[in-house]
């Protein structure tokens, strides 16, 4: 056995670096390569999220054929069906024929190289416990855990070990401490503004469980959709979700699956605004009378429900008193977000039932609406959360406030003593950085709260929102990404360093597909849809692929200011949808074009004049694409574009490397060129612009 190091709290960048030390010291002693995308091949395992506490040996313990499990299934435990599902990946990861029938027989016994032990069945509530121990030797090892939800958690981490050398498979040898940081780790999905099938649904579960994420959010109604049977209301389902809406059976199905993952469901009701669907079958319910049909744009909309009508508070009495049986998890989201008070201020019933109630304006009467619906809630033993609107003073210390708004927001609640979830900085459907996401932190260290005040921050959640997304491309805008957002709510909060989070995400971002999810794969998809009948040879699909993957998405809401009215009928199936939302290559080449500035080395500058060079190919090609592909039009411009960025790069690079300053008047020039390039083009942006800033930048400075 070779020296043990220990890391605790440590930075996975200082990880790799002991371990690379250890190598270099000991050259006979194998270690799993791992490419990243950098090209910088990394002795550690890309684990993410990182464990709380780790350390690593030399030593492997070896995996063959004759790998097996066992351990005691506690009642109504997770453990024999996680343990049957871990077998399943490695066995499809290694190619291994393993011998064990790990559907049938995983009893404990002293022969078993994977042994597992815990002590009850954890509950799908806040802060039970999700801690494990994970011991590897070089013949055995050992997964305790307080809870099944502990030894879940720890199988994801020792599948994420898994490494290979010339010898074959194996798991590097170690011990892994292990708990959360946070307690409530979600991911919000919409399935309202598009519906979202269950097998979308059931494969993000799984990836999520992968990235140990313990709550779906689940967004169930909305102005364009009401997604849920309700079998006290039928009109809500039948008129009110295109026939797209998920049975009860379906629920509960789901509800199970995500059971079987440790991970619980929470569903949300979006009221009193939000709710158009709602009312196309019971118009009777709103404040102003209709008729109301389903909305198809997006946006903020008048449909309010009407807080005055006694009938209102009846309707939601039967209406929750059935969903809370169908959905168990002690919390229900009421939303709360975005009321818009027009419909309020136009009945006169409304504005006398404030007067004679003294509330003194639109939030006091949302907070009377919010009052009652606590009341509800309550009566049928459901705990109440909603987005940051909901805050008014008096309510009880047990709900939970989601902040869409701002983190500030959070901490303020929190100093009231209120229990909060971050989601401001986590919404993925506006395709920021996985980095920008990764250090946005629910309690920054400068946030000033007492220790009693931190723990009423429980966590936060991903929010999936789904103006833009289809069954097709919902995954994409999801993951990777999202996996460092569970490592921020995982991980120590020291755990911060974004390059080696980028060096494990793009490892993890492979493993998620394991799980069904189709990020990666359904680019393929769209762009031979893209391509449709044409004759399109080899080379011009090859060039069409190489631009989506240095494009990216407008940022922000700024796809809905680019000409088109998008609704959720518009198609989600042209260029701009299958570029993935940040993109790694870019960012590769950006830090390609940083270390060629910073060092000089010629090395670098080859390799990025090859990589303009394939660009500026790939431009061409594109370019004769679009001229002959009707759905491609849109992209000839953005082809243009990288073209005319590439010869920037290239006439820079020449200038760097002769040593010669351009003539008086250039850089000006390419400056400008820069800014008409930023535009977007096709809802697009190209995102290898800042490697060329980069080369302009440096001519400035010092040419030489
Ligand atoms: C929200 O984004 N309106 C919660």
């Amino acid at each position: 056995m070779l020296a043990c190091f220990k890391t605790k709290f440590l930075n996975p960048a200082w990880l790799l670096v002991v371990i690379l030390a250890q190598v270099m010291l000991l050259p006979l002693v194998g270690g799993a390569m791992i490419n990243s995308p950098s090209g910088a091949d990394s002795q550690v395992p890309a684990l993410m999220p990182f464990p709380a506490s780790i350390e690593l040996t030399q030593d492997k313990f070896r995996i063959d054929e004759k790998f097996s499990a066992g351990g005691q299934e506690q009642p109504g435990g997770r453990v024999f069906k996680a343990v049957a599902r871990f077998m399943f990946r490695l066995s499809g990861r290694t190619g291994l024929f393993l011998e064990q029938d790990f559907l049938a027989d995983q009893a404990p016994g002293p022969k078993r190289s994977l042994s597992y032990q815990y002590e009850k069945t954890g509950r799908l509530i806040p802060n039970e416990d999700e801690s494990y121990i994970l011991e590897i030797s070089d013949n055995r090892i050992e997964l305790r855990a307080p809870t099944d939800l502990g030894i879940l958690r720890g199988l994801e981490t020792l599948l994420q070990l898994l490494s290979a050398d010339d010898r074959g498979y194996y798991f590097p040898c170690g011990r892994i401490e292990d708990r959360p940081r946070f307690t409530w780790r979600g991911l919000l999905i919409d399935s309202c503004r598009h519906f979202m099938p269950l097998e979308v649904i059931k494969r993000n579960l799984l990836a999520m469980a992968a990235v140990k994420l313990n709550v779906l959010h689940w967004h169930l109604s909305e102005d364009q959709g009401f997604r849920v049977e309700s079998r006290t209301f039928p009109e809500l389902h039948r008129l009110g979700s295109d026939g797209l809406y998920y049975t009860q059976d379906q629920i509960r199905e789901i509800i199970q699956f995500a059971s079987d993952l440790g991970i619980r469901v929470m569903p949300e009701f979006d009221i009193p605004g939000h709710s158009t669907s709602w009312f196309v079958g019971y118009p009777e319910y709103a404040s102003a009378p209709g008729p109301y049909r389903l909305e198809r744009g997006f946006g903020v909309f008048h449909p309010v429900f009407n807080p005055a009508h006694p009938g209102t508070y009846k309707f939601f009495d039967r209406f929750f008193r059935e969903m809370s049986s169908l959905f168990p998890d002690p919390y229900l989201h009421i939303g709360g977000d975005e009321v818009e008070a027009v419909h309020w201020k136009e009945n006169p019933r409304i504005q006398a039932f404030m007067k004679k109630h003294n509330l003194a304006d639109n939030h006091a009467l949302q907070a009377y609406f919010n009052k009652e619906i606590l009341r509800i809630l309550t009566k049928y033993k459901k705990k109440m959360v909603g987005w940051d609107e909901i805050y008014q003073p008096g309510l009880p210390k047990d709900i939970v406030i989601q902040s869409w708004r701002g983190t500030q927001a959070l901490i303020d609640g929190a100093r009231r003593g209120y229990q909060g979830l971050l989601s401001n900085g986590y919404y993925i459907d506006l395709c920021e950085t996985a980095e920008r996401h990764y250090l946005n932190d629910p309690i920054p260290p400068d946030s000033q709260l007492t220790e009693e005040e931190k723990k009423l921050i429980l966590g936060g959640e991903a929010t999936m929102w789904a103006e833009l997304v289809s069954p097709e491309t919902v995954d994409s805008r999801i993951w990777p990404r999202t996996a460092a957002i569970a490592e921020r709510l995982w991980s120590p909060q020291e755990v911060r360093e974004v390059n080696d989070m980028y060096r494990r995400l793009s490892v993890i971002s492979v493993q998620l597909e394991e799980n069904g999810v189709q990020h990666l794969r359904n680019q393929d998809l769209m762009l031979r849809r893209l391509a449709g009948n044409s004759p399109v040879n080899p080379a011009e699909m090859a060039a069409l692929k190489t631009l989506v993957r240095i494009s990216e998405p407008v940022k922000g809401y700024a796809r809905h200011s680019q000409g088109r009215k998008y609704t959720s009928l518009a198609p989600l199936t042209r260029f701009v949808d299958s570029c993935f939302p940040e993109s790694l290559e870019a960012r590769e080449i950006n830090r390609l074009a940083e270390a060629y500035v910073s060092g000089r080395t010629h090395q670098d500058w080859k390799k990025l004049k090859a990589t303009f060079d394939e660009l500026a190919a790939a431009s061409l090609l594109v370019s004769s694409l679009s001229g002959r592909i009707p759905v491609l039009r849109e992209v000839g411009p953005l082809a243009d574009n990288l073209k005319e960025l590439v010869s920037i790069g290239s006439r820079s690079l020449s200038h760097l490397a002769s040593k010669t300053k351009p003539g008086p008047g250039w850089l000006k020039n390419q400056k400008n060129r820069l800014e008409e390039i930023k535009k977007p083009r096709a809802e697009c942006q190209l995102a290898v612009i800042p490697a060329v800033e980069k080369l302009l930048a440096a001519l400035e400075d010092k040419p030489n």
